[in-house]
Order: C-alpha cells, then sequence, then structure tokens
C-alpha cells in the first residue's frame, strides 16, 4: 500500500491521536501545526516530526503534503477543509463536520473542485463492540422494535470551547454525532421524528463566565427511526467536578432480549439478556480505532474510490443535531429532513 504524507492541524488531544495513528497506520507525518508553538513543538519531539508550523496555511500549502488531518475546534474545520482543498491537498477533518449547513455546503464544493478526497473522524463506529450489536441486531436477538439508551454525562469540560455556542456548540454538537451514527447504524434505518428538552446546567459555573453564549449543555432526546425503533439519550456536560457515576453506556432492548455495555468504544465485553438469560460475551479490544480509519480513507485514495465515511454521514449527523437543537428550542417534535 502507498505510504502518503500527511500534515496534522492542531497540536492538542486529537492531534497527537492523529500523528500516532497515521504511522501505525503505515504512513509518514511530515508536519504539525498549532498556533500554540510548544505544544506543537512538543508533539514534533513525540513523534519525531521534520516540520512544526504555527499557521495552517503554511502547513497546507507545503508541496510535499497529500493529505491534511485536520484537529482543531470546530469553528475551524470549514476553513481549513477548504483552504486545504484549494491546495489540492486530500482532506480528513474531525468530527463534527460543520456548524451549519452553509459552512458544510461550502466545504463540500471546495472538495468536489479540487477533486481530493474528504474523510471525517467517526471512528468510533468502527468498534468491535458495535460490530458485535449490530450483528445481535440483525440476527433478531432482541425483536423489534428495538429501543436504544445511551448515556454520557460528564463535568464541565476543562476544554471550554466546548461550551461556546461559537465554538464547539456544546455536547449535542460536539459528542451527538458519534451517537446518532451508532444508532442508524445498530437500526439500519433513517430518523423520522426528534423531540428534545434540555438546557444549561453550568450556566452559573465561574469557569465558564468568560463564555458569552453559552451552548446548551444538557438534553434528554428521543429520535424515532423510520423503522419504529426508538433511541433516547440523557447527556450532560454541565455537572460537578470529580462527578462520579457512570457516565457512558449504553443499552438495547426489544421484545426478545436486550444488550449492556459501551457500543461505540474499544471494550473487553458485552453483557447478553435473552429472555431470562444472561451472558458476559467477550469482545475483541485489540483494535486503534484511528489508525483503522486512517487505512481505509488511505486506501479508498489510492484506488480512487470515494472515502468510506465522508460528508453525506457528516450532513446526516448535522440534521439531527440541527433537529435537537431546535426541538429544545421550539418544545415541539421536529420532522428529520435527509440531506
Ligand atoms: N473523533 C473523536 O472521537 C474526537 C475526540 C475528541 C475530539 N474530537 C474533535 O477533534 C477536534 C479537536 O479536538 P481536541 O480535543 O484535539 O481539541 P484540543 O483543544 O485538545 O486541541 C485543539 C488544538 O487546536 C489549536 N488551535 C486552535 N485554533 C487554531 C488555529 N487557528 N490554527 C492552529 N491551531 C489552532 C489549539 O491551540 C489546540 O492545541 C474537535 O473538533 C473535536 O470535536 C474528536
Amino acid at each position: 500500500m502507498k505510504s502518503y504524507k500527511v500534515a496534522v492541524i492542531g497540536a492538542g488531544d486529537m492531534g497527537s491521536n492523529h500523528a500516532a495513528a497515521w504511522k501505525l497506520a503505515g504512513h509518514e507525518v511530515i508536519s504539525i501545526t498549532d498556533i500554540d508553538e510548544p505544544r506543537a513543538q512538543s508533539i514534533a519531539n513525540q513523534y519525531e516530526l521534520e516540520k512544526v508550523y504555527t499557521d495552517y496555511k503554511q502547513a497546507a500549502a507545503d508541496p510535499e503534503a497529500e493529505i491534511i488531518s485536520i484537529c482543531l475546534p470546530l469553528p475551524f474545520h470549514a476553513p481549513v477543509t477548504i483552504y486545504a482543498a484549494q491546495q489540492g491537498k486530500h482532506v480528513f477533518c474531525e468530527k463534527p463536520l460543520a456548524n451549519s449547513f452553509q459552512d458544510a455546503a461550502a466545504m463540500e464544493e471546495a472538495v468536489r473542485k479540487a477533486g481530493v478526497q474528504f474523510g471525517i473522524g467517526f471512528q468510533r463506529n468502527l468498534s468491535n463492540s458495535l460490530k458485535q450489536v449490530k450483528q445481535w441486531a440483525d440476527e433478531g436477538k432482541f425483536g423489534t422494535p428495538m429501543v436504544i439508551n445511551s448515556t454520557n454525562m460528564m463535568e464541565v469540560r476543562p476544554k471550554r470551547i466546548m461550551h461556546d455556542a461559537n465554538g464547539n456548540n456544546g455536547p449535542i454538537m460536539d459528542t451527538g454525532c458519534h451517537y446518532f451514527l451508532m444508532w442508524q447504524t445498530i437500526f439500519g434505518s433513517k430518523p423520522k421524528s426528534i423531540y428534545a428538552r434540555g438546557g444549561i446546567l453550568a450556566k452559573d459555573r465561574a469557569e465558564l463566565s468568560h463564555i458569552q453564549s453559552l451552548a446548551i449543555d444538557t438534553g434528554i432526546i428521543t429520535v424515532e427511526y423510520e423503522s419504529g425503533d426508538i433511541a433516547e439519550m440523557t447527556v450532560s456536560w454541565g455537572l460537578p467536578a470529580g462527578f462520579k457515576m457512570g457516565g457512558r453506556t449504553d443499552r438495547i432492548f426489544g421484545p426478545k432480549g436486550g444488550a449492556e455495555g459501551s457500543f461505540n468504544n474499544v471494550t473487553d465485553r458485552l453483557m447478553l439478556y435473552e429472555g431470562g438469560e444472561k451472558e458476559e460475551v467477550p469482545v475483541d479490544r485489540n483494535q486503534n480505532l484511528h489508525q483503522d480509519q486512517f487505512a481505509l480513507f488511505a486506501e479508498a485514495i489510492e484506488k480512487g474510490e470515494p472515502a468510506p465515511v465522508s460528508f453525506q454521514a457528516g450532513k446526516e449527523m448535522l440534521a439531527v443535531t440541527l433537529a435537537i437543537l431546535e426541538s429544545i428550542e421550539t418544545e415541539k417534535v421536529v420532522s428529520y429532513v435527509h440531506p
């Protein structure tokens, strides 16, 4: 397989993950970029990367770079994707795709015009535990209709931009997309209607007082699918520091049985419930989801095929996200409009 030269933009948590995983997938990371130069330098030292930039434009215009791997906060996904595509570079961008359909359309147009490939970071959908739950759902182990209940409950995020409506826009935008994709994968169906209630639990927190427009940090979300299956999520990033309640669990159940675990994470076991029986089912946790997604993306580029997970998935998750936020605002059931 061809080894591509990759420029990683953003030297935070995801930047570090991307640098490691592109290398593991057999590609060469040629540069790291961050406005915070010492941060970029530290990743360069850790992964023995040759070049350090502070300006994404320089990194994307570097003639050596073939793939630009974007690990920046949400407001930069559109401008950096567009600039990188204009330089003729393939783009791999972290989720979520964009904050609006206007930005998503501009990104897609730039990528189409440049004739490059675009991939998005929904690596959690590649987990072995999700494959297992999907297989059980397809085999009819749970019966129909199925109900999924997911929880994602955390203390106020140390990365304050996560709470900024003009930044990563809270958990429904930032982390919701992983769950919405997981639900639609398990059900094999598209959403039909959405109802959600929510608010801002952390509105009086001193550490967020500098943010002008706080994002909704808490929601109870119900999504009904065309198949008749239903997903429900309780999400909050407004909990007190050190909050210890089990934060991330998924449960699926139907008239015949159910399963419990962390469905879109690397995990070593799932619980399966059939009738009155309960079984702990081992799951192979020997996988690096970022490495796997980069291998699939690079393979698609090499074969000249469309990226396996790209704009369509990103836009579908954006449509669910915006419908949830609309439902919270209007207090009405919102129909899902397929993008
Ligand atoms: N796929 C996943 O599971 C997953 C997990 C976590 C985060 N993410 C996504 O990855 C993206 C980045 O998140 P993170 O957790 O790495 O954030 P982070 O805050 O750890 O890192 C972001 C970095 O970008 C830098 N930066 C900001 N603006 C810049 C600019 N204009 N030019 C250059 N550098 C700039 C910051 O200095 C920071 O170092 C977000 O969109 C987030 O939603 C995805």
